[in-house]
């Protein structure tokens, strides 16, 4: 039984295309709606691997201005969302491409709001949400399969001067077109595509598991999980494999259209503040985090762990194992500062994903999970 069974809203405000070789419908996409200043946001590393080329290519040829913004950093900062709006707005840029993981579809939201708001300070429009403009219009292409983000209107961005990661949401950020296609991540690497996998993965589970999940985010979620349990080691061990990449892809668009409509949970609201303050990866931080949360969620989730299972077919303890030793996580071990626990405590509690866990965690509850997943140095 779902806790809202019977009952519950579903819209996908963006339009999703998927599979090998549709990237390059962002040009015809682009030439269809008549833009003509295209601000494509992308990180270095993007860049360097050339992806970008094909896609700059047609857009010339199609007579189509480009300018690039390649200043988007990993765990992206606020910093990165002025200085794209800075520059796409110097432009003139009347459409936005995200070409990149997480963070480069995470900016191009950030930015794209800001520029059809002529305003900077994403955080200012955030607690004006109520009365901000829709974004300028954007299309999301994801070089990694994880972060769902091509099909929400969440953007995780670091504010570092406190430690914080910021969890940003609102209807007008959602893209236009997600365009998916898994031939961009045949040449992402193993550890990437465990990490980003794991993401996927947390995002469908946590999803599965929320206080507002439904029947069609179920489906969403238990498909993903299949997929991921299915996939994620060949797509680690054997990266051109593309059915493999097509499979971690729909996955991750899966889990993010389910996570945008019924929120996460505990693993994300903590591994939020472990690389808020530590700037750590966030698939490891919801690897080190995804054992212990799952363990302590449990007593609040027995019918659903037992539907899980029986939908799946499989033990969900052994498929996690499974999936957690594709690499060696104490290659990986995070350690936390004394010191900062008590903040990264309230923050979590505090922190939008914390309000769908399956079960209320007491701030000793999160203290107990950080110290079960992290060294704690000593004081
Ligand atoms: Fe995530």
């Amino acid at each position: 039984m779902t806790p809202n069974a019977g009952c519950f809203d579903f819209v996908l405000p963006t339009k999703v295309r998927f599979g090998p070789g549709q990237r390059t419908e962002v040009a015809s996409e682009i030439r269809q709606r008549g833009f003509e200043r295209v601000g494509l946001v992308t990180t270095e590393e993007i860049v360097e691997l050339g992806l970008h080329e094909e896609l700059t290519e047609k857009l010339r040829n199609d007579k189509k201005k480009v300018e690039l913004f390649t200043g988007v950093t990993s765990n992206p900062h606020l910093s990165d969302i002025k200085e794209g709006y800075k520059v796409l707005q110097e432009f003139g840029a009347d459409c936005l491409v995200g070409l990149g993981g997480g963070s480069a579809i995470d900016v191009t939201k950030g930015v794209s709001l800001c520029l059809a708001n002529q305003e900077s300070d994403l955080v200012y429009l955030d607690r004006q949400s109520e009365n901000v403009k829709p974004a300028l219009p954007f299309f999301a292409l994801p070089t990694t399969s994880g972060t769902g983000s091509e099909v929400d209107y969440w953007a995780v961005i670091s504010s570092p001067e406190n430690n914080q990661k910021l969890s940003i949401g609102m209807p007008q950020m959602a893209p236009l077109t997600a365009i998916v296609d898994p031939e961009l991540t045949l040449t992402l690497p193993p550890e990437l595509t465990f990490f980003t996998g794991i993401d996927a993965f947390s995002h469908a589970l946590e999803a599965f598991f929320s206080s507002e999940s439904n029947e069609l985010s179920d489906m969403l979620s238990l498909k993903a999980m299949e997929l991921v349990f299915e996939s994620l080691e060949t797509a680690v061990h054997h990266g051109d494999n593309l059915s493999a990449r097509g499979d971690m892809a729909l996955a991750s668009t899966l889990g993010g259209a389910a996570m945008q409509h019924v929120g996460l949970g505990l693993i994300h609201a903590m591994s939020h503040q472990v690389s808020g303050f530590y700037d750590t990866n966030h698939g490891l931080a919801n690897a080190l985090l995804l054992t212990n949360v799952l363990g302590f969620n449990e007593e609040a989730t027995p019918e659903r762990t037992e539907l899980l299972e029986k939908q799946l077919d499989t033990s969900l303890v052994e498929e996690i194992d499974q999936l957690l030793e594709i690499r060696d996580l104490s290659d990986y071990q995070v350690t936390l500062d004394p010191e900062d626990l008590p903040e990264m405590v309230k923050r979590a509690i505090n922190n939008v994903n914390a309000e769908t866990n399956p079960r209320t965690a007491s701030r000793e509850d999160v203290r107990e999970l950080f110290g079960a997943s992290f060294e704690v140095e000593e004081s």
